[in-house]
């Protein structure tokens, strides 16, 4: 061997051997990391041939093909952790913190599951993850300000957990697309949201206060609203039926006492249901000029008034309950002439020949004693 040769194949080797080791201490941080979440994991709810009892540190978990050991669980990019997805085998336990030491992390699926205890707040420094996934566990704890430091997430699915405690102002700080907390017990006002959000779900927690425009201004691709079974309250005010994106809102079961529909501009809106309230005053003929909408449910509430006639010759209404109200007069003829689709319900209010031969009003209405006395008031108050 002549020297150069020499010297050239001890540099190979050397860089060799720097290249190895420098992917497999940044590896040892992974798979330190790994054995953690493992052992936070009640190990009698790991069952034979889940994704859990294939992790075997005797091979590395980023070698592939595995034919025995780490078949399920995880995907690697260079040797790094990028996605860690349980299967849905019923594990309890708890996420160890040291999850954070997976830099690397896209993806955190746990869905699924019986884990308890906080979400770690270590998870929140993870600087590239993009979906966080803990939908239907046992997580408990609350959503802590330093949630702002997930600089690449776009979806948060921590709904059917008991997440106490209020949402974070610092929430709006973040890029999300999608953010479903619903089924949790989270308590206090909604605070100003991601200006990115496209879907919002926080049905059935203890939120309470109104619908506030600082809180839903700036959102121009808000298309999914779910805020049914929560506390909130005062009137569902007009400029957020003009939030240009929206297409499917929930506000039923919640305190709202009115209603302000203003007419659409270029509005996308299908569906909206705000059912199970107690909104007062007349319904609003302004619904009918909403060119997309297909299902409207006001019942339960304490509307007075006519049906307007426009709600009968919308072409593209389809589903209208307003049964449980005080709704009176006639109700439009086109209903029950075979012209208009709609089904739905209009009983149970103070209707006029409301023929009882049209599904519509199979319901029936309410006594003539109810209806007098909730207009009696009226009345007086117009003279
Ligand atoms: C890991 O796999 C080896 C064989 O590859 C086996 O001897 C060992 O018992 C396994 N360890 C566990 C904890 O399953
Ligand atoms: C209909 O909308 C207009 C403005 O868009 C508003 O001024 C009016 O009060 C609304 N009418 C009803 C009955 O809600």
């Amino acid at each position: 061997m002549n020297p150069i040769t020499f010297s050239i194949s001890t540099t190979l080797s050397l860089l060799l051997l720097l290249t190895t080791t420098t992917l497999s201490t940044t590896l040892t941080t992974d798979i330190t990391a790994l054995k953690s979440i493992l052992s936070s994991i009640n190990p009698t709810t790991i069952p034979p041939n889940s994704c859990l009892s294939t992790w075997n540190f005797t091979s590395n978990p980023c070698t592939t093909p595995h034919l025995t050991h780490f078949l399920c669980g995880l995907s690697c990019t260079n040797n790094h952790i990028t996605h860690l997805t349980f299967d849905r085998a019923g594990y309890s336990g708890t996420l160890s913190p040291l999850v954070s030491q997976l830099v690397q992390l896209i993806i955190i699926d746990l869905s699924d599951n019986k884990l308890s205890g906080p979400i770690p707040i270590s998870i929140f420094s993870l600087p590239n993850l993009q979906t966080l996934n803990l939908r239907s566990n046992s997580f408990s704890g609350t959503i802590p300000p330093l949630i702002s430091a997930l600089k690449s997430i776009e979806t948060i699915d921590v709904s059917h957990n008991v997440i106490s405690g209020e949402l974070p102002d610092s929430l709006s700080g973040l890029g999300l697309t999608r953010l479903d907390l619903s089924f949790n017990k989270i308590v206090g006002r909604i605070p100003k949201l991601p200006s990115m959000l496209i879907e919002l779900a926080l049905r059935d927690n203890l939120l309470s206060g109104d619908l506030l425009k600082t809180s839903f201004g700036e959102l121009t691709q808000l298309e999914v609203v779910e805020l049914g079974g929560n506390s909130l309250t005062g009137t569902i005010p007009g400029w957020f039926f003009l939030l240009p994106a929206l297409q499917q809102v929930n506000l039923a079961n919640n305190g709202f006492t009115g209603i302000e529909v203003l007419k659409p501009v270029n509005s996308n809106l299908i569906a909206f249901d705000a059912g199970y309230n107690k909104i007062t005053g007349y319904l609003s003929s302004n619904f009918s000029n909403y060119p997309m909408l297909s299902s409207l449910t006001l019942r339960y509430n304490k509307l007075h008034g006519p049906i307007p006639t426009g709600y009968s010759q919308s072409t593209t209404l389809k589903r209208l309950f307003l049964d449980g109200n005080y709704l009176n007069g006639m109700p439009p003829k086109e209903f029950f002439t075979g012209k208009s689709s709609v089904s739905g319900s209009l009983g149970d209010n103070c209707l006029k020949s409301c023929p009882v031969s049209s599904q519509l009003c199979s319901k029936s209405q309410k006594p003539s004693a109810i209806c007098q006395q909730a207009y009696r008031g009226k009345v007086k108050q117009k003279s």
